[in-house]
């Protein structure tokens, strides 16, 4: 048995958590005396839910530390880059956008610049920024965020540079500070890490493996936002379906549903992702039987090709996954299933991309969400031969983009006179109330900005191929 397979070791102990809450407090006395009013600090998350979930406890982390969080880059004091690197494109644009601090940083000598989260967890690209980007303070791997305090300290106490990525297998750390950027929706991490090694994904690299919150913790976390009014909760994990296996707590993915779904109130539960491999039968018949599990399912298939989804090791075939769609849809007719796929893998032919379009056309997918396939340092697709060019990729993304988007037409019209239960969330570009129906699609309608966190029941009068308009009833 491995060691994260015991109890003890996935979690931060709790002597080390209190540790990091005494230098919490030297921070904020040290702020104090610095700083006039409290300082600014700039946090900017990308990549994934799992990240953004993160980027609220390192905000939570800095405000009880006297920071005052903005979002204005300009004149900030602190500022902080939580980084993705699932592909070149949102690597290329950290280091754009660290680049672009070195003027603040010589204007301001006394601005902290941090970089943390899963690009940073890679040695190659910490080395880089140690070479050609002097100026960051500090710079820390994913299985360290709860030492931010510590690491704040140091730099502003001694301005020493630091450069931390501890190569572990991951931890879980409980009792830390969040400041929620919603105040009706929230994130929920049920599980962090991911130990499927898809050839292509950098993931497994820099989230470390597989690890399962205590279901205790995590229903009592429901229970606070519940009390607190949120609305819909979303949990989180790279492969939800594998909860609980390690460690073992007596409680899989279901049942976990299940126990959410008896709390008592009114709210939604979403969660994201699942893994075809890992989905079973019984899961999709409790999201059929509980009421409050938006029925909603995102269901990545990457390729519809048996043979890419080997080479992807994604451990699943094309009929496998077409049969759980099918199983899906038995139970829950109005479900609404959602989708990433990946276009170009290495060595894919122009007839196995075909054989991607096909599966789109018999999945009926509400949305997509399509790549081209991203080579990532490390990975074993990285070191597989790629003689497909950039551009014949492109025409192979639009031609499946133009697939998708005559289905999703078809699948929102047949909406159009149907009434849905919508969870207001905000004011749209065009000055209308934009919410989501529990399938996820997004919908705009006039209304007070009186509803926003509310739900409200709304017939569609118009589709517009991946949005809907309608009115409240
Ligand atoms: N855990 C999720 C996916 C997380 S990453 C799952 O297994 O479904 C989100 C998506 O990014 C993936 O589903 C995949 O479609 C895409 N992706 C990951 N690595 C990629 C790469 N190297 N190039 C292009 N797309 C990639
Ligand atoms: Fe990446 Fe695959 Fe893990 Fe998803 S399941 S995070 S695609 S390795
Ligand atoms: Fe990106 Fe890391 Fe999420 S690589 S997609 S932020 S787990």
């Amino acid at each position: 048995m491995s060691a994260v397979s015991e109890k003890k070791s996935v979690s931060v102990p709790a002597e080390e958590i209190q540790k990091q809450k005494e230098y919490m407090q030297l921070v904020r006395t040290l702020v104090e005396s610095r700083f006039a009013a409290s300082p600014k600090a700039y946090v900017h998350t990308y990549g994934c839910q799992g990240n953004v979930s993160d980027g609220e406890r390192l905000e939570g982390m800095l405000e009880e530390m006297g920071y005052e969080l903005t979002s204005e880059l300009c004149g900030a004091d602190l500022v902080l880059y939580n980084t993705c690197a699932i592909r070149e494109h949102a690597e290329d644009r950290v280091f754009g956008n660290v680049g672009a601090l070195k003027s603040m940083k010589t204007a301001n000598r006394d601005m902290k610049i941090l970089l943390c989260g899963c690009m940073m967890q890679q040695e190659h690209i910490a080395h880089k920024i140690k070479k050609s980007y002097p100026f960051v303070d500090v710079v820390f791997g994913t299985h360290v965020i709860h030492k931010l305090p510590e690491f704040l300290y140091t730099t502003l106490s001694k301005g020493k540079k630091i450069y931390e990525l501890p190569n572990d297998e991951g931890v879980i750390s409980e009792e830390l500070p969040v400041h929620r950027d919603s105040s009706f929706k929230a994130w929920l991490p049920v599980m962090y890490g991911c130990n499927n090694f898809c050839s292509y994904c950098i993931v497994p690299y820099v989230r470390g493996r597989e690890r399962s919150r205590d279901p205790e913790k995590i229903i009592e976390e429901a229970k606070q936002l519940v009390a607190q009014g949120y609305k819909e909760i979303t949990l989180l994990g790279q492969n939800v379906n594998s909860y609980g296996k390690n460690p073992d707590y007596g409680c899989n993915f279901s049942e976990l549903l299940r126990r959410l779904n008896a709390i008592e109130g009114d709210f939604i539960i979403r969660f994201m992702t699942s893994h075809p491999k890992d989905c079973t039968y019984e899961l999709l018949d409790t999201m059929a039987a509980c009421d409050k599990v938006a029925k909603h399912l995102h269901l990545p298939f990457q390729s519809g090709s048996n043979r890419v989804l080997d080479a992807m090791n994604r451990r699943y075939t094309r009929e496998k996954y077409l049969e759980l769609l099918n199983y899906a849809y038995s139970v829950m007719p109005e479900l609404s299933v959602t989708s990433d796929v990946i276009v170009g893998f290495p060595g894919e032919t122009y007839d196995e991309f075909r054989e991607t379009v096909t599966l789109v056309e018999e999945a009926e997918f509400t949305s997509m969400y399509t790549f081209i396939f991203s080579s990532r340092e490390g990975t074993v697709a990285s070191k597989m031969p790629d003689p497909v060019s950039r551009e014949e990729k492109g025409k192979w993304f639009k031609e499946l983009l133009d697939t998708q988007e005559k289905i999703a037409a078809v699948r929102t019209a047949s909406m159009v006179g149907k009434t849905y239960r919508v969870l207001c969330e905000s004011v749209s570009k065009g000055g209308l109330i934009e919410g989501r129906t529990q399938g996820n699609i997004i919908i705009e309608f006039p209304a007070d900005t009186s509803v926003i966190g509310s739900f409200r029941e709304v017939k569609v009068t118009e589709s517009l191929t991946w949005i809907l308009r309608g009115e409240i009833q």
